[in-house]
């Protein structure tokens, strides 16, 4: 990939390697951190590394009568943002936008001034929801330039945030379609909640954790599900899934999705995964086999409680977006499991962001 803000912008930090040098490089350093825990040959999963994200932030930067997307300098200029022309990154529905979408927005005050940030959220299609952010007191007045920009774009729904006020325009939500070893997935997509970045990574960690559970049985229990984006897919393989995750929002949506994907067999609850550990007590999971977990925690890893909970499983699929949480939990979750399969998903291809996919088992 080749771009215009290498070297100046924060973004892609990696800008000065090959692709396939990144690949191994990376590769490289899980094997050396994940050494001690005797892992196999780890897969490495990837893919384009040009125009991969589905959903991207950026900062706006006005300047006399033109304004342009801004993204945080790299460190080694200092703190602040700088302006860029285009993002290679994200993908052909939000890079073919970027740009009149500005020029659009330029010509009208009301929509210009005081515009703090853009979000874009994207689906195959080629729809999107674009966010508009602003550091001002916005009211309705606005509804009339945003109805006009939908006109020019109708590709787009808009939807307009200033602190603790929402205006939507007309939905805040598109409908994703994945199509995973050869069947399609629809799934509801909610602008500010969780979803994969990398769509076509998405759908090879979805393939890969389906292909690592093919031997497994009974029923699956799932911290962390966001939008249902694994647990639609696994729970044609279990006989009951109970899946569970904080963000109410993100579990309307996966509610939403099992029934258009007709899964009749998913219960999902809004509750944080430290909560819904401590439901053991109560004797909730009395109707459960409880030997399938799948957990796929933020960055932070698991807290204290969800871990002890998740060390009770006897097999564990673990999604992690950061190795060094994905480490320390491994030490209590590896001790009397063995670790099956290793995955390095290039998830953030030109950045050191790093996910991973773990299958540990008390079995063979
Ligand atoms: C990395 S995302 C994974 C979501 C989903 N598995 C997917 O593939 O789209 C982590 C999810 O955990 C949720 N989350 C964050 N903290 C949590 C907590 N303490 N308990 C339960 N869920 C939490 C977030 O809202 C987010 O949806």
């Amino acid at each position: 990939m080749k771009c215009d803000s290498f070297g100046k912008c924060g973004s892609c930090v990696l800008w000065q390697m090959p692709y396939d040098e990144q690949l191994k490089m990376k590769t490289q350093k899980l094997k050396d951190m994940f050494k001690e825990f005797n892992i196999p040959d780890i897969e490495v999963i990837c893919d384009k590394d040009e125009h991969f994200r589905a959903r991207a932030e950026f900062r706006v930067w006005h300047e006399e009568n033109r304004s342009y997307y801004a993204m945080r300098k790299r460190k080694e200029e200092g703190r602040g943002v700088i302006p860029i022309n285009e993002c290679k990154i994200v993908d052909k529905a939000i890079y073919n936008v970027m740009t009149p979408l500005l020029r659009e927005i330029e010509k009208s005050e009301n929509l210009r001034f005081k515009l703090y940030e853009i979000h874009f959220l994207s689906n195959s299609k080629g729809e999107l929801v674009v966010t508009l952010i602003y550091h001002k007191k916005v009211d309705e007045n606005i509804a009339d330039d945003v109805k006009k920009l939908k006109e020019k774009f109708p590709n787009i729904d808009f939807v307009i945030r200033k602190k603790g006020r929402k205006f939507v325009f007309e939905k805040n939500y598109l409908i994703e379609e994945l199509k995973v070893k050869g069947k399609t997935y629809k799934y509801k997509i909610i602008e500010n909640t969780f979803t994969q970045p990398n769509r076509e990574i998405n759908k090879k960690m979805i393939s890969w954790v389906l292909d690592k559970s093919e031997n497994l049985s009974g029923d699956l229990v799932e911290l962390y599900c966001g939008n249902g984006n694994f647990t639609i897919p696994l729970s044609e393989k279990f006989n009951k899934v109970v899946a569970t995750e904080i963000n109410p929002e993100s579990i309307e949506a996966a509610t939403f999705n099992a029934e258009i994907n007709n899964r009749k067999n998913i219960s999902f609850m809004a509750m944080s995964a430290a909560e819904f550990s401590e439901l053991k007590k109560s004797g909730f999971f009395n109707g459960y086999d409880l030997k399938n977990v799948l957990i796929d925690p933020p960055r932070a890893g698991l807290d204290d409680k969800s871990r002890k909970f998740v060390n009770e499983f006897e097999n564990i699929i673990y999604i992690s977006c950061n190795p060094e949480t994905l480490k320390r939990d491994l030490h209590t979750l590896a001790k009397n499991r063995k670790i099956k399969a290793f995955a390095f998903f290039d998830q953030f291809p030109y950045t050191n962001h790093m996910e991973c996919g773990v299958i540990l088992t008390k079995g063979e």
